[in-house]
């Protein structure tokens, strides 16, 4: 069967032979595995601002990866075949990568595209500076509100808004109470399941502990932002991802990145955090570490709302460990990780019950 998806070698050579003749190639990635009209419409504005559009679509392989097991839906020759069949497309080029820059550099168009809920601030850093390097014009375009392809999907799949509540864990760490959040939501203690395990740190084991219990998982980038912040395209490859999966509640578990707007916003009073001590008392980095050099009898473990701050929303739960003579950061830290295992579940279950 005929093959729709072209080489980089005949992108390069239309690329040639629009420059001699003073055109524009114009540039666009996703995925487009469900087509509708939103990218029907978000294509032919792409098209309209030069004279010949490339659509690169992510492999299967990636698909799987930025969106989970069961995705993609159509392959890429079939996704390929479907996008080459609109007007407005005149080359579709796979790509393995993530990341739509390999293609870029290979391909230079004069114009690259996004959908509408990306600003030039939001594109991956390393996108950002290749278009910019490159003295690519970046073009963002309307998106059609309401259509999307997860919303698409979640309407043929029959969901309705009265479904299992759906949780995201984020962390950097061992995951030892992700473990105890997933154990919960197999025993039915926890009243909703668990959509995601959201990781800033490649390889640690918040991540194996998703793999044992069967959940996507997101490996943000955490770009070029100093330690404890995430970049703009962080935050919006994660709210994107968050939204894409219809997220009902985020908990951190031992996530060391701060977060901020536009996610504080979108996801009020129903994003939770874990800190091991009792706060106000002991913010911040080394907690454990603080309250033993400070002399306190006594530690423990607090579940609170997460706002702007560090470590200063409004508390909705705390467990008090005693502090022995003996203890040491190590001995005390797993006497908290006790307690925190116990009262996150808990708080978690409250808290998905009294959501509407
Ligand atoms: C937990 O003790 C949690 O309270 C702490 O990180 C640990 C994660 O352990 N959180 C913070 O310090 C937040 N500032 P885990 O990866 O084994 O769940």
């Amino acid at each position: 069967t005929q093959s729709f998806i072209s080489s980089l070698g005949e992108v390069a050579a239309l690329r040639e032979q629009l420059s001699r003749e003073d055109r524009k190639l114009v540039l666009t990635n996703g995925v487009f595995d469900v087509l509708h009209i939103g990218h029907v419409r978000y294509l032919a504005e792409a098209r309209a601002l030069g004279d010949a559009l490339v659509v690169a679509i992510n492999s299967d392989a990636s698909v799987r990866e930025l969106k989970g097991p069961g995705r993609p839906v159509n392959t890429a020759a079939e996704r390929a075949e479907t996008l080459r069949a609109l007007r407005s497309v005149d080359h579709v080029v796979v790509f393995e990568e993530r990341r739509a820059t390999n293609v870029i550099d290979a391909i230079r168009p004069d114009i690259y595209t996004k959908g509408g809920d990306y600003t030039p601030d939001s594109l991956n850093d390393e996108e950002k500076a290749l278009l910019d390097r490159l003295g690519v014009e970046i073009r963002i375009l309307s998106l059609v509100p309401g259509k999307s392809t997860s919303a698409t999907l979640a309407q043929l799949a029959g969901e309705t808004p009265g479904g299992p509540k759906r949780v995201a864990i984020l962390g950097s760490g061992t995951g030892s109470n992700a473990r105890a959040i997933l154990a919960a939501a197999k025993d039915g203690r926890l009243g909703g399941e668990v959509a995601v395990v959201v990781c800033d740190v490649p390889g640690v084991g918040i991540l194996q502990v998703a793999e044992e219990h069967g959940v996507p998982r997101l490996v943000l980038d955490p770009g070029t932002e100093k330690r404890g912040r995430l970049t703009d395209a962080a935050l919006k490859e994660l709210l994107d991802r968050l939204r894409a999966l219809r997220v009902d509640l985020i908990v951190c578990a031992g996530f060391m990145r701060v977060l901020r707007e536009p996610l504080l916003d979108a996801y009020a009073g129903r994003i939770l955090n874990l800190h091991p001590s009792l706060l106000p008392k002991h913010p911040g980095l080394d907690p454990v570490a603080k309250s033993l050099a400070s002399g306190d009898s006594e530690t423990g473990c607090t579940v609170h709302l997460v706002d702007a701050g560090i470590d200063t929303g409004e508390i909705l739960r705390q467990e008090r460990v005693s502090i022995l003579p003996s203890d040491t950061v190590e001995s005390l830290t797993e006497r908290i990780h006790e307690a925190e295992h116990r009262i996150y579940p808990e708080v978690i279950a409250e808290r998905l019950a009294g959501m509407e």
